[in-house]
């Protein structure tokens, strides 16, 4: 037996003990352990039961997810919890932590489960587009019905073990340690009549055949529409765990788990699990101890501001506001505390939490009251001049080794860092709107940026429970310069015969929660006329340019705010209605500039728009503002609504091939060159790999 599984009797008990850190995953080494040591209990005389535990932070949190679309090792998971299951002892698991995935079914798998009052219990498979393949879908409905198990399997939201007891699912919790509960429990066992109890045999759950059946239909009625593919399979397979005897519930079972393991689906989700952890990691954070951060200053509170303030107050910062004048500060106060109202009236927090964050907020309109403050983040106004006055106050107060952050979307952090003392202690923090609620963070290095500052920024956004991915500095960062390239695609084919709503319509269908222009309408158009407007000294002459949201500005039509952009907006309403006049300033723009407008079907659209943010995507890998392709994804899907299921545009340009993207894109590039082709995809291409080699650092 290796080290990952170890095995001792205790006065008539086996303790069979799960050692493979950090999750416990059940990886190849753990499943032949787990057997090999349930084959040498069985086997040994002076054993009369069972007790299954593991060391660390958690019994195992899944099966291993590298192991997942890799040639298949035995024993396998089902098989492993089909021996548990069988064996002539009673078998009792001890089990704390996040009990997840196929360490839930492993758990199931046993005769009895004690747990540790903190447990949590979840069968988050569905996350990675497949179902419980070790017999989850058989076992937990046996216990507690269709309903329950339906929704354990597809609402994802992982159960209380206090949820755990009352579904069934767990016999117990107990405040000693979980183990010599275990141990207690499995004394009391031996010798009883009945003792095992084998989950297979339990019939409790399926009691109520009509209310079961009709659990499956409801939450096959919901689903109706759902573009995932695996909840649908794990419907199939609850609604089998009536229909078939146990065995076959379980081949019913496997056969669709191979099916959504092989789906692009899951290929997808399972990269973004990975992606998302690995855009945690940057060499300054691996080199460089972060700086202590207690009170954090924000300069401005607006939207923006007082979003992120409100983020550092819910992960326990202190936090001092400053704005213009008392009224704005006010107003901005009052933001604040409207963003702690709702979240009680949702439940999600108490007025006492409301209370105990609002006095952890000051308030102020003189930039010395942040002079106590270990970071400050400017969230003023996208005004180059007006953010390096802001940035000049804030020099003269704060103290010694004080972090000066910016918000900005697009300024050069350079530029801002150069005008300070120490350019060294500057880098970008770039929050999404509204900032309490998108998990995205940029953090921005500059060329000056200590490793310390950048180690700061990346534990901060941690503590915030956001998603922080390392961004070098180029106009927009990683997001936005993908968007804007998106656009550029999009205004293309607008100029060329599509309407924005055809375009917006096939963005939404693919999965995007808006098209292009009802952002834009939503940001407000002039955005990126100021952008556009700032770049134009240096626009690149042989491009072609697109001027109808120039002229949309010129009108005024500068999205929901003014009531029209794209779409009108009835008084207040967030409900956008096509407008004939936009279809007819394109229409003229296109008779201005000779273009005789042809007809785009929605693949060609999605093509396009895909095709652009990869190209961009690569350019920045290859530029090295991105550290890697999975963390372009990683800031698409949870930045700008990407949808996660398709893994973000680099994974889904692998998956359907970069060759024939590279291809099409130099048949692109014929009519214009920004379609040219980044150099990154002949390097991957001519080294016979795909983003994922590059994903590896
Ligand atoms: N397999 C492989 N590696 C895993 C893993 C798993 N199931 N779960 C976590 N890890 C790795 C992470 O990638 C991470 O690695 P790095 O340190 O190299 O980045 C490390 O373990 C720690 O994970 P987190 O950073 O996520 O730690 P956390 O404390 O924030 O969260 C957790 C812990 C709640 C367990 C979280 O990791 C998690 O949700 N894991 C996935 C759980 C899951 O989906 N289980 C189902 C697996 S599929 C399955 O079991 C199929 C089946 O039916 C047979």
């Amino acid at each position: 037996m290796g080290q990952e599984v170890k095995f001792n009797v205790n006065d008539g008990v086996a303790v069979i003990t799960i050692n493979n850190p950090p999750v416990n995953a059940l990886n190849a080494a753990v499943r032949q352990g787990l057997v090999t040591a349930f084959d040498d209990a069985e086997a040994n005389d002076d054993v009369k039961a069972i007790v299954m535990f593991a060391e660390g932070r958690t019994f195992p949190a899944g099966a291993d997810i590298t192991e997942f679309g890799k040639p298949t090792v035995d024993p396998w998971l089902p098989d492993v919890c089909n021996r548990v299951e069988a064996t002539c002892k009673p078998v009792v698991a001890a089990v704390h932590g996040t009990v997840l995935g196929g360490g839930f079914e492993l758990a199931l798998a046993a005769h009895y489960r004690i747990a540790d009052p903190m447990t949590t219990f979840g069968l988050p498979e569905v996350t990675l587009g497949i179902l419980p393949g070790a017999g989850g879908t058989q076992r937990v409905p046996r216990i507690c019905g269709a309903e329950a198990a339906l929704d354990l399997m597809i609402a994802k939201a992982p159960i209380s073990a206090a949820k755990a007891v009352d579904l069934g699912l767990i016999d117990g919790v107990s405040r000693a340690h979980v183990r010599d509960a275990a141990l207690d429990f499995a004394h009391e066992l031996i010798g009883k009549p009945n003792a095992l109890r084998p989950t297979r045999e339990r019939t409790e759950g399926l009691s109520d055949p009509v209310g079961y059946a009709r659990a499956v239909a409801a939450k096959r009625q919901a689903l109706a529409g759902n573009p995932l593919f695996a909840p649908a399979k794990i419907v199939d397979c609850v609604e089998a765990a009536m229909l078939l005897p146990f065995e076959g519930g379980l081949a019913f079972e496997q056969a669709a788990f191979e099916d959504c393991l092989r789906s692009d689906q899951s290929a997808a989700l399972r990269h973004v699990f990975f992606a998302e952890r690995k855009a945690a990691k940057a060499p300054e954070v691996a080199r460089a101890k972060p700086r202590p951060v207690e009170i954090v200053g924000i300069v401005g509170g607006g939207t923006m501001g007082s979003g992120i303030a409100a983020s550092f107050l819910d992960a326990g910062f202190g936090v001092v506001l400053v704005d213009r004048d008392q009224p704005m500060l006010d107003t901005a106060l009052a933001r604040i505390e409207s963003v702690f109202d709702k979240a009680v009236r949702k439940g999600s927090i108490t007025a006492q939490m409301l209370d105990e964050r609002m006095a952890r907020l000051t308030g102020d309109i003189h930039y010395f009251a942040v002079s106590e403050a270990d970071l400050v983040i400017e969230c003023v106004i996208e005004d180059m001049s007006v953010k390096e006055q802001v940035f000049a106050t804030l020099d003269a107060v704060i103290k010694p080794g004080a972090i000066l952050a910016t918000n900005t979307s697009y300024l050069d952090i350079n530029t801002l860092a150069a005008g300070v003392a120490h350019p060294e202690n500057v880098l970008g923090l770039h929050f999404f709107s509204p900032a309490h609620v998108m998990r995205l963070v940029e953090v921005v290095v500059g060329e000056a940026t200590e490793a310390d500052v950048v180690a700061t920024g990346f534990t901060l956004a941690k503590k915030l429970g956001k998603i922080p991915v390392r961004s070098g500095v180029a106009d927009g960062f990683i997001g936005n310069s993908i968007l804007a390239a998106y656009r550029t695609a999009a205004d293309f084919m607008l100029e060329d015969g599509a309407s924005p709503y055809q375009v917006d319509a096939t963005m939404r269908a693919f999965g995007f929660p808006m098209g292009p222009y009802q952002v834009l309408d939503l940001a407000g158009l002039d955005i990126s006329w100021a952008r556009r407007k700032r770049l134009k000294s240096t626009r690149d002459p042989e491009m072609r340019y697109i001027a109808i949201g120039d002229k949309m500005c010129q009108k005024g039509w500068l999205g929901q705010k003014a009531g029209r952009g794209y779409y009108t907006y009835a008084d207040g309403s967030r409900l956008g209605v096509e407008d004939p006049e936009v279809l007819g300033l394109i229409a003229a723009e296109r008779e201005r500039k000779g273009i005789t407008p042809r007809a785009f079907g929605p693949e060609e659209i999605l093509y396009r728009c895909l095709s652009a943010m990869v190209n961009e995507g690569a350019n920045l890998v290859l530029n090295k503002i991105a550290q890697r392709p999975s963390d372009i994804d990683v800031a698409m899907i949870h930045g700008y609504g990407f949808p996660r299921w398709r893994g973000g545009p680099m994974k889904a340009a692998e998956l359907s091939g970069l060759l024939s993207l590279r291809n099409q894109l130099r048949e692109f590039a014929k009519e214009d060159k920004f379609w040219t082709p980044s150099p990154l995809f002949d390097e991957v291409i001519k080294a016979g790999h795909g983003f994922d080699t590059l994903n590896a650092v």
